[in-house]
């Protein structure tokens, strides 16, 4: 037990695991902000859908209970990164320098993955401050309370949606979330075939199919927030 915290490969699987989950945790939250622009798909009044998705994960207590495990799925994955990255540094020496970044076949974000890693913290911290922090009640925010449909009934909940639709009326807010968005994308493309690379998958095909599914899951995450915070900004 105590090898996995300590040893280089241990850390590592820490740094894989809490990844792949913070992956999965991306991929809801994703799915929750799209009811921010899908609406008209379902005829549904703008905002509606949101803030049921909202309220759900306001008031589910479940979600009470995934959010700690969140937080320590941030805190292992951004401390064991930081740590195996500056070990690897200074494992280097100076070869790091000979070396640069265009080592042949080896793509630009596997070997920028702690700078990526740097602007999504950058990202992550002012997108708590506009928005957790206000839904949580740790920042002053008066919404005003809104009826919406919740499983079949008539629920009745504070407009998070304004809080969302206000925030991105604002140019230089969306150019800040395309560029941690874009961040996010480069950092998923190689950190999610390389985390199963590193837990065991080594069969030769599968690894080649991992790198193109990595691909697809990172543009369709970084993507795919881009383009919410832009269609809110041109169209909501
Ligand atoms: C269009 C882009 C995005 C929108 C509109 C958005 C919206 C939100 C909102 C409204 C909350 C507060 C939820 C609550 O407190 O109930 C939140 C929380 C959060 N967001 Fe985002 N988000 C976006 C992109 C991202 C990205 C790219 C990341 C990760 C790199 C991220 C990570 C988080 C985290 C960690 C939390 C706190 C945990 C939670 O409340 O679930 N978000 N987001």
């Amino acid at each position: 037990m105590a090898n996995l915290f300590s040893s280089s490969i241990g850390r590592k699987f820490l740094m894989s695991i809490s990844g792949l989950f913070l992956i999965l945790f991306l991929i809801v939250h994703l799915t929750a902000n799209s009811f921010l622009i899908l609406d008209w798909a379902f005829g549904t009044e703008t905002g509606q859908m949101f803030n049921a998705a909202s309220h759900f994960m306001a008031t589910n207590p479940l979600i009470k209970v995934v959010e700690p495990v969140l937080a320590l799925g941030f805190a292992v994955h951004i401390i064991y990164s930081l740590i195996i990255s500056f070990q690897n540094l200074r494992a280097r020496g100076n070869q790091k320098y000979q070396s640069g970044n265009n080592t042949q076949g080896v793509e630009w974000a596997s070997k920028n993955m702690l700078v990526l890693g740097i602007a999504i913290f950058a990202f992550l911290a002012i997108h708590i401050y506009d928005f957790y922090l206000k839904m949580r009640g740790y920042r002053p925010w008066h919404p005003a309370e809104v009826e919406f449909p919740f499983f079949g009934l008539t629920a009745t909940g504070e407009n998070a949606y304004t809080l969302v639709n206000d925030t991105f009326s604002h140019l230089w807010v969306v150019i800040v979330y395309v560029i941690g968005s874009v961040a996010l994308a480069f950092h998923l493309a190689h950190g999610f075939w390389s985390a199963f690379q590193t837990i065991g998958w080594n069969n030769t095909l599968w690894l080649k199919r991992l790198r193109v599914i990595s691909l697809v899951i990172a543009w369709i995450i970084g993507g795919g927030f881009s383009v919410i915070a832009v269609a809110q900004y041109l169209f909501f």
